[in-house]
């Protein structure tokens, strides 16, 4: 019997579908994408109930004509191709002719368009591909799409939809770039009823950054431009005081196309290499314009890579434009005043407690200055080593009756290596402290030295600490006695508002304070650091990526936690070095900070002999 047959036409669309229709936030752009070819002005985007249920997009746009609209919904069949090699240099966004016959295969769709020929609107009705139903309406010029009930007939695909929050995060963010891409468009996305998002056209690039991406971001960034024999490029990047955990925040236009390119973030990246802290990457908003020749968007059907050809010369040369930008003194010495120069902080600086007023200063309103905010008994970061001092002090009475009482047990206790060669690293004697960051052990009778890394020791700690207090539902708050406002954009926004309770057991106390802002009343302890307006940040910036309060992102998000509280620089006394190792001893995993670095590295007698060619 034969076992190879051709699919039916019904299920090899839905399977093409798949590539370009993943989830909604495909819907919104490749609709918002059509708008923008149509030369519309205006566009809305409308979302109600379930995402996915309901999707609306209406634009003021040329329309789609009568003799038109049963090919707009062909596979492969667009009006902006017109030959084989305008392929090669491609000016709009769309270009496959496949995007409104995938939508149609998954959905319910309804079109209601009218060009200026037209006298009255038309509205068709499409489903499984074809159209069922045509009537005349009222309309004004343009084009609306109505998307219902997206994968109602691909089950397996709707139920892999992740939850509501984070299918509207996806919307958002594309929304966010296909509003700060477009200059002369008014994008308005609303959500049941609700504006989330409002751009007018013909803002200010810096306006309507402000806009979408809110005032901490617009107020620290750079203006670049330049203009090569190949490209040009203009925009913004981030001075050094703004970064984020994630490349969420970087913004990368060819063409007027949003996209993303690795290569081009990563050449950027290394501008700020020592300037911004290690695992942080800089903003930018960067607007690249070339000979379309040079690009080929042709290499994935979702249009949001593109690959760019060697001629283009823009890898070469974007890394010296930035680095110029970012440090004008680095190439331009004489004429410039010393008085006059701005010198960028260190990552050292960024978290040393006397540069945090500093770094925040521009910031008149959305600055929390925990600094100043009176805390009732709080841990001073300061003091984190002589409250461990006290942890330790209790536990070791607590430990002493537990010998006492149960001194038959100490020989199988002694017999779990860690905790032997921690009684080691306790017996050695404290030679000092290297680098204000490497504590110096050593001990005469084993011939052996240990260096233990103070700072990703005291991470480990607070790691562990935290991460008990959060299962146990005990995190530790402080109530603020003066509450502060956070001013966050959109996203941000709604990311805080459907985690509320997450947030409450990390420990903070928020509120709803107006349309773009947040009241913030109560803090967990753990986060008494410098940085710690940044980390509140941090934790925001990776919400959507948590399901539920056990995923391991939560732990993601306590790591970086830990890493705010811990600071560069602190000298340690004797006392405070050995509450620190009894610490680090009762942890589950002593010998690697949180984020996989080793914490205490031991060095034999031998070891050293060998690096001094004593022994070969
Ligand atoms: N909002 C709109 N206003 C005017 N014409 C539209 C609109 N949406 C779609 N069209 C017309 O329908 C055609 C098919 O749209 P579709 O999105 O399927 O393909 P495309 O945009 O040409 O290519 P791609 O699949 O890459 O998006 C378009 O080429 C365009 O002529
Ligand atoms: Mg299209």
């Amino acid at each position: 019997m034969r076992k190879i047959h051709l699919l039916d036409k019904a299920t090899i669309s839905k399977i093409a579908a798949g590539e370009i229709i993943e989830d909604p936030a495909s819907v919104v752009k490749e609709l918002l994408e059509n708008a923008i070819d149509a030369k519309a002005t205006t566009i809305t985007i409308e979302i109600r109930g379930n995402i996915g249920d309901y999707i609306k997009i209406s634009d003021n746009g040329t329309g789609i004509s009568r003799e038109d609209i049963d090919y707009a919904i062909l596979h492969h069949s667009t009006s902006k191709l017109n030959s084989q090699e305008d392929i090669y240099s491609i000016h709009t966004l769309g270009f496959r002719g496949e995007a409104l016959a995938s939508i149609c295969h998954v959905s319910k769709m309804q079109i209601i368009t009218r060009t200026e020929q037209d006298e009255s609107a038309m509205r068709v009705f499409v489903e499984e591909g074809s159209i069922v139903k045509r009537e005349e309406t009222a309309g004004e010029i343009g084009t609306s799409i109505l998307v219902k009930n997206l994968f109602y007939n691909t089950p397996v695909r709707k139920k892999y939809l992740k939850s509501d929050t984070r299918e509207f995060g996806k919307i958002l963010d594309l929304v966010n770039k296909i509003s700060l891409g477009t200059k002369d468009i008014s994008i308005r996305l609303n959500r049941d009823g609700k504006n989330i998002l409002m751009k007018n056209a013909n803002l200010s690039p810096i306006n309507r950054i402000y806009t979408v991406l809110g005032r901490e971001i617009a107020e620290n960034l750079i203006p670049i431009s330049y203009e090569t024999e190949n490209y040009t490029l203009e925009g913004f990047i981030s001075n050094n005081k703004l970064f984020r955990s994630t490349r969420s925040n970087q913004y990368l236009f060819i063409n007027g196309r949003s996209v993303r390119n690795i290569e081009i973030a990563k050449e950027i990246e290394k501008a700020y290499h020592t300037l911004i802290p290690l695992s942080r990457y800089p903003v930018f908003i960067l607007d690249i314009k070339l000979d379309p020749i040079l690009v080929d968007v042709n290499i994935h059907p979702k249009k949001n890579e593109v690959k760019l050809s060697n001629e283009s010369g823009i890898l070469g040369s974007i890394y010296p434009h930035v680095a110029r930008v970012l440090n004008p003194k680095r190439d331009i010495a004489s004429f410039i005043e010393e008085k006059e120069e701005i010198k960028p902080l260190t990552v050292f600086e960024i978290y040393d407690e006397k540069n945090i007023d500093k770094n925040t200063e521009n910031f008149s309103e959305t600055k929390i200055d925990f600094e100043k905010t009176p805390y009732e008994g709080i841990i001073n970061s300061d003091r984190d080593y002589n409250y461990f001092s006290k942890v330790a002090e209790n536990e070791k009475s607590y430990d002493y009756t537990l010998h006492d009482a149960y001194k038959d047990f100490e020989e199988v206790e002694s017999e779990n290596p860690s905790q032997r060669k921690f009684e080691k690293i306790q017996g050695s004697n404290f030679v000092g402290i290297l680098f204000k960051t490497y504590i110096l052990m050593e001990n005469v009778a084993d011939d052996i030295v240990y260096l233990i890394d103070q700072h990703a020791a005291h991470e480990r700690v607070l790691f562990e600490k935290f991460r008990e207090s959060f299962e146990n539902e005990k995190v530790a708050s402080q109530l603020l006695l003066m509450p502060q406002t956070l001013e966050l954009n959109p996203k941000e926004m709604s990311a805080v508002m459907s985690n509320m309770n997450f947030l409450k057991r990390l420990g903070f106390e928020l509120e709803d304070f107006g349309s773009d802002k947040i009241l913030i009343r109560q803090v967990p302890i753990v986060f008494d650091s410098p940085a710690r307006a940044n980390f509140i940040r941090d934790i925001i910036e990776n919400l959507d990526e948590i399901e539920t309060s056990y995923d391991s992102n939560l732990y993601k998000i306590m790591k970086k936690a830990c890493k705010a509280a811990v600071k560069a620089g602190d000298t340690l006394s004797e006392r405070e070095v050995f509450s620190l190792l009894g610490l680090l001893k009762e942890c589950e995993v002593p010998f690697t900070c949180p984020h996989g670095r080793p914490t205490v590295i031991e060095l034999s007698r031998n070891d050293l002999e060998k690096i001094f060619l004593r022994q070969i």
